[in-house]
């Protein structure tokens, strides 16, 4: 089966094949027209996703050898996203779908970044055979959720305030570094000390005196940003440039110790043996390692996405569809686009 993924919901536009569960193609295109800005601007993703979708596609269908007329299957992101950037998507895949007579499958975006741990894997076999423990961080989003083999999702955690990338990127910004900041800190981060300066981190062992962040699986990234903006004040320009791989470093651990300890307690809170990371924020070097180890003294097995999986592509779009097809579900047409879709903890993030 041909599965043709398409995924338009933010700042990346993508188009994959999925030929019999495997990624044949997955062809994605960042725009770079926001790193002026610090941010994405919505109106400018829309533009460019209509720009690039039908090359794209195109690219995509040819990278995989076979023509549009051996697709059996149409998937697009529905939703949570950009509303524009999401509708030219949509929009264009269900006029495909429609001019070819194939079925569509409306996509859930958080959902395809919870199971792109498992891309690859082969059709039907893309989850442990038990619920696992899903941390999901991405530059919108960061859930921490329980996933059951019928695709039933309980969401035990999420943030109060920031999301896990939107801390890497706000950070990153008073660091004077480029947009989007996080692959930059995990860069720079490999040479510094993590130790160099203590940042909070909210709502953990470390934060609270009484017990009561136990069993507490939210998260608060705001007061971190604060105090990397007061303490950066206080330095010179001098400081700040000698030390900046020591000040990605100790940002990024105090981002990633949180990550781990909530998720590691999620899973022992609920006897869970199995954890699996996803979204962009998961490519990070640090918090992979970091998860890894924490993982393997607690006996739990972590799964982690192909790092170019981890941030936004329409792999995991079709791998998605690929599930739900192989757990019986129908394809449909979606004529709305859902622009906070279930998961979402607020709007996707904007410049
Ligand atoms: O999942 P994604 O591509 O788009 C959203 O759905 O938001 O995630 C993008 C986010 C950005 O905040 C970006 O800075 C972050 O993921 N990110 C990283 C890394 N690569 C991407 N954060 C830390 N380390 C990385 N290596
Ligand atoms: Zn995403």
């Amino acid at each position: 089966m041909n599965i043709l993924g398409i995924e338009s919901s933010c700042d990346e536009t993508s188009a994959a094949v999925l030929c019999d569960g495997q990624v044949c193609s997955n062809v994605i295109s960042s725009q770079r027209c926001h790193a002026a800005f610090g941010g994405v601007v919505p109106e400018l993703a829309s533009r460019e996703h209509e720009r690039l979708i039908v090359s794209i596609t195109d690219d995509a269908v040819t990278e995989a050898n076979i023509t549009k007329n051996e697709l059996d299957v149409i998937a697009a992101t529905a939703g949570p996203g950009l509303i524009g950037a999401v509708m030219v998507g949509l929009c264009f895949a269900q006029g495909m779908a429609y001019a070819l007579g194939l079925p569509f499958i409306p996509v859930n975006h958080i959902e395809a970044h919870i199971f792109s741990p498992f891309i690859n894997e082969g059709a039907g076999h893309h989850s442990p055979d038990n619920s696992f423990i899903s941390l999901t961080v991405s530059g919108g989003h960061t859930l921490l959720s329980v996933v059951a083999q019928d695709l039933s999702y309980e969401v035990i955690g999420r943030t109060l305030d920031d999301a896990a990338g939107e801390a890497f990127d706000k950070t990153g910004k008073m660091l004077g570094l480029p947009y989007p900041a996080g692959p930059v800190i995990d860069k720079l981060a490999e040479q510094g000390d993590p130790a160099f300066h203590k940042f909070p981190r909210a709502l953990t062992s470390q934060s609270q005196t009484s017990k009561s962040y136990l069993n507490n699986f939210d998260f608060s990234f705001s007061g971190l940003k604060t105090s990397v903006l007061t303490w950066l004040q206080k330095q010179t320009p001098e400081f700040r440039e000698l030390h900046l791989p020591d000040i990605a470093a100790s940002i990024q651990w105090a981002i990633v110790s949180v990550l781990v300890e909530k998720t590691i307690s999620a899973a022992q809170s609920r006897g869970i043996k199995s954890v699996a990371i996803a979204g962009g924020v998961s490519a990070n070097s640090g918090l992979r390692k970091a998860m890894q180890d924490a993982c393997n003294k607690n006996g739990i097995t972590l799964y982690l996405p192909g790092k170019i999986y981890s941030t936004d592509n329409a792999a995991m779009i079709a791998t998605l569809a690929a599930v739900k097809l192989s757990r019986g579900m129908k394809a449909e047409r979606c004529y709305n686009v859902a622009p906070y879709a279930s998961f979402a903890a607020g709007a996707h993030r904007k410049a």
